[in-house]
């Protein structure tokens, strides 16, 4: 038994996340968490809300609230969404949590310590009527290319071209529309990036099992241009972690806070520490290499978009903090990196609202369907795309046809010549150890894609295990044994009924609702692993009682298909 420690990259607080961002990381962080857990290994499984910067800060004043009320509901709808889809966190926590604000000053003073931060007098826009500097995204002008008068300080929404505040024309502020603009000199700290280039190069080099998609992403920002820059980590806003505070290495830092992609994956420990002060666990054997977590095994789960933060940003932060007597942080093992999902044609997009959002998908149809078709189409190699046809067609095929179907002919048949019970009699023959050799196989590679983190490979295998069954039972036909040879139909059936079970626990990590019906059907808790698939296969004994489900999965009709691609063809308001 091994320990596994897995985050998932945490969303942003602002609003409701869509299909693509689920697929990118949440969710095939939970497959892995659920998939370890099966084979009875340890694991923490840490999410959390992204609640700092820019964004929080817009979105709440946007809904007319504070902006901590904001993030804490927002933080309970995204929670009770996560587990309508299943999402099984050990812990999800809150980037604003006093456990991060502690951690996150706490490696900035370290990192101060190691020389690793220096002072920056930067010109910024600072706006006299709000008597606050303003980020990029709070100020607005015109486009000096396409004449749009709606700009922003960062880029043009119009014509997409990237902006430098200075370059709008008339600018004014976002948040009360003056124009009483002016360029004033602001104080940052600078994380030396540059300073840790080599360590980090080093680091990335010895990752030679790591995604292409990870390590090429991490090798382009850390060799471009002029080789990697200082960053800065402060920002000119009120709502976040204080970059000033008691014991600080610097002063004058008054109303700044660290950058939101500073402490948010800081929030990945002092998430862990939350769960601790919760439940009164232990966070430090996750993450601190001198109590135990040298013996963890870390793996993130991310989109591409995520990657430059996590290879070099967090490491940096880390490696930083590690050279200091007495600090002793966990690093990852493996970053498990995800391309796009795209919707219909085009892109997902928050900002706009296109695609289908976590809520909206719940509504319509139970979060298996979506996990099966979400997993089955990760967008590994490259970006992939949601079709409502694809969609239907997958969920009809895969679960309908080949597991639901298994599942109902073979409890159907037997409550129909046996009664509600596994019959007894009757012995395997050819067919049978023929189907034990392929599902030994078919295991063997199921486990192997899920231990490698191969999410579609998995799908595939997973569900060429559930033909198996079906094909087993279309050619054993043992509705037509049973004229002949009742003894002989009734070892069919026990074996086809122990699948059922087998079926539940392999599909867990994919779809965990339809392992507990099929649990449930077979009146059994036993979730132990199919190491010994022999024995796995006769676990449930002639005499034992099961029941028999109604649909397991339905279909989804050609009306449905057209009704919702109809309603979510335009733009969620
Ligand atoms: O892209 C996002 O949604 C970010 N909120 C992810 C942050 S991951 C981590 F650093 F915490
Ligand atoms: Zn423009």
């Amino acid at each position: 038994m091994a320990r596994h420690l897995i985050t998932s990259a945490i969303p942003y607080i602002n609003g409701i996340k869509h299909l693509g961002n689920l697929v990118g990381s949440q969710l095939p962080a939970d497959l892995f968490a659920r998939y370890l857990r099966g084979r009875g290994h340890e694991v923490m499984f840490i999410c959390a809300t992204d609640e700092h910067g820019t964004p929080a800060e817009l979105a709440a004043a946007k809904a007319g609230k504070p902006v901590a009320d904001y993030c804490a509901e927002m933080h309970d709808v995204q929670a009770r969404i996560a587990r309508g889809f299943r999402l099984s966190f050990d812990h999800f926590g809150r980037s604003s949590s006093a456990q991060n604000r502690v951690l996150t000053q706490h490696f900035a003073k370290v990192l101060a310590d190691q020389g690793l931060i220096r002072e920056v007098v930067e010109k910024q826009m600072y706006s006299i009527a709000d008597g606050r500097f303003l980020p990029d995204r709070y100020i607005e002008g015109t486009c000096p290319n396409c004449g749009y008068d709606s700009a922003r300080g960062d880029q043009c929404d119009n014509c997409t071209k990237q902006l430098d505040p200075v370059d709008l024309i008339n600018p004014r502020s976002v948040i009360s529309g003056s124009t009483e603009l002016e360029m004033r000199d602001t104080k940052h700290l600078f994380l030396r990036q540059s300073a840790m280039k080599e360590k980090l190069a080093a680091w990335i080099d010895s990752k030679a099992d790591w995604p292409v998609l990870t390590t090429s992403i991490a090798k382009k920002w850390l060799n471009d241009g002029d080789g990697l820059q200082d960053r800065g980590i402060t920002r000119d806003l009120a709502w976040g972690v204080p970059a000033q505070f008691e014991g600080a290495p610097w002063e004058g830092m008054e109303g700044k806070v660290f950058y939101v992609w500073f402490d948010a994956p800081i929030e990945y420990i002092a998430a862990t520490q939350e769960w601790a002060d919760k439940t009164g666990g232990d966070w430090a054997r996750w993450w601190r290499t001198d109590k135990g977590a040298d013996e963890v095994t870390y793996t993130q789960f991310m989109g591409k978009d995520n990657v430059p933060f996590h290879t070099i940003g967090f490491p940096a932060t880390i490696l930083g903090v590690n050279q200091a007597e007495g600090e002793a942080w966990k690093l990852v093992d493996y970053i498990k990196s995800f391309n796009y999902l795209n919707y219909d044609g085009g892109q997902f997009s928050t900002s706009r609202g296109r695609g289908v959002f976590m809520d909206q998908a719940l509504e319509i149809l139970p979060s298996d369907y979506w996990r099966w078709w979400l997993l089955s189409h990760a967008p590994e190699s490259s970006d992939a795309e949601f079709t409502w046809e694809n969609f239907q067609s997958s969920v009809n095929k895969d679960l309908a046809d080949v597991l639901g179907n298994f599942v109902s002919r073979i409890t159907k048949f037997t409550r129909s010549k046996f009664g509600e019970a596994l019959p007894e009699g009757g012995a395997w023959g050819e067919r049978e150890e023929a189907l034990l050799a392929e599902l030994t196989a078919r295991l063997a590679d199921y486990e192997r894609y899920m231990d490698e983190k191969e999410v579609r490979k998995a799908a595939a295998e997973l569900r060429a295990i559930w033909v198996a069954g079906n094909e087993y039972l279309q050619s054993a036909a043992p509705w037509t044994v049973f004229k002949t040879d009742p003894a002989q139909a009734a070892a069919q059936a026990r074996l086809a009924l122990n699948l059922v079970r087998i079926y539940a626990i392999l599909s867990a990590p994919f779809i965990p609702d339809a392992t507990e019906i099929m649990l449930e059907a077979m009146q059994t808790e036993d979730r132990s692993w199919p190491t010994d698939l022999r024995a796995a296969l006769t676990a449930l004994p002639p005499g034992h009682a099961f029941t028999t489900p109604e649909v397991l999965f339905r279909k989804v009709s050609d009306e449905e298909r057209e009704e919702w691609q109809t309603r979510f063809a335009g733009i969620r308001t």
